[in-house]
């Protein structure tokens, strides 16, 4: 909520947004998706594995164009922006940092990429990555070493870090800890927390972990077969799922079966 206004705004929207991939055209990978993410606020989008949910993110994130509906950012049609404009509003957080970043640059070129495309002087925009890496824990030894050179969970912190660095107000995050060591997920998901508090950024986060879920999100949207079946606050959902499916997606984490919803322990 940066204008201070009690009511947030909507920063990114799906209107009706249905999506069918070419050759496939009896099948719909989304059908009549309606969403809004609210400023400043994690929305979660859960759903097994099929259900449309990476369609949706780069929908939105605006990498594809809708087969029917409309994607609003802060209630501009995302298509009508350009490229740099889209890449000031939102920013991804894709669940792969294999293959996220570039191998042959450095963290602090990778990093800095964003600033130096709209013309920032190199000194300078190597300068901030260094500083923003930092910041996401990775010291300055980090900035000149390549992607090769690091753990899954390091390199994550450097997509973080490129996301971040051109001060977006949105992050799509598709499974972002997905590929990673069970050990380093609670760190990576603490880290965006952090981030997402400190820049009063608006995250619509994608899983098919409804652990994750409670952890992060203030309120979630559940995918089936590519429509939302159910939306609602973090807690009424899992506390008091109004379908089968989402019940069933609740009883495949054990630490939620009728326990509390536990706060995420704190990274070392
Ligand atoms: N590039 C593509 N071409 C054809 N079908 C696709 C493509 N990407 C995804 N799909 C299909 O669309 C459906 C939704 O996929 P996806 O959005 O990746 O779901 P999720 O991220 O929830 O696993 C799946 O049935 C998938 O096979
Ligand atoms: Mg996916």
């Amino acid at each position: 909520m940066r204008d201070g206004s009690p009511f947030p705004r909507v920063a990114l929207e799906a209107r009706a947004v249905s999506h069918s991939y070419p050759g496939r055209q009896a099948f719909k990978a989304l059908n009549d998706v309606s969403i809004a993410l609210r400023e400043g606020e994690t929305l979660a989008i859960v759903g097994e594995s099929g259900s449309g949910k990476s369609t949706l993110s780069r929908i939105l994130l605006g990498l594809a164009s809708p087969s029917e509906g409309q994607v609003l950012c802060f209630g501009k049609d995302i298509g009508s922006l350009s490229r740099r404009e889209r890449a000031a509003h939102v920013q991804p957080v894709f669940q792969d940092p294999y293959s996220s970043l570039n191998p042959r640059h450095t963290l602090a070129e990778i990093v800095a990429a964003p600033l130096l495309a709209r013309g920032e002087q190199r000194a300078c925009a190597l300068r901030r990555a260094t500083g923003l890496l930092e910041e996401v824990g990775l010291g300055p030894a980090y900035a000149q070493r390549r992607p090769a050179a690091l753990s899954g969970g390091q390199r994550q912190r450097a997509a973080i870090a490129r996301a971040l660095i051109a001060d977006p107000e949105i992050l799509v995050c598709d499974e972002p800890t997905s590929a990673l060591d069970v050990s380093v997920q609670a760190q990576i998901l603490n880290l965006l927390q952090e981030q997402r508090r400190e820049r009063k950024l608006s995250v619509l986060l994608i899983t098919h972990n409804i652990g994750v879920v409670a952890h992060m999100a203030d309120r979630v949207a559940v995918m089936r077969h590519g429509e939302i079946v159910e939306t609602g606050g973090v807690r009424d959902v899992l506390l008091k799922p109004r379908q089968d499916y989402t019940r069933l997606l609740i009883s495949s984490v054990p630490d939620l079966r009728g326990g509390p919803i536990k706060p995420l322990a704190t990274a070392p």
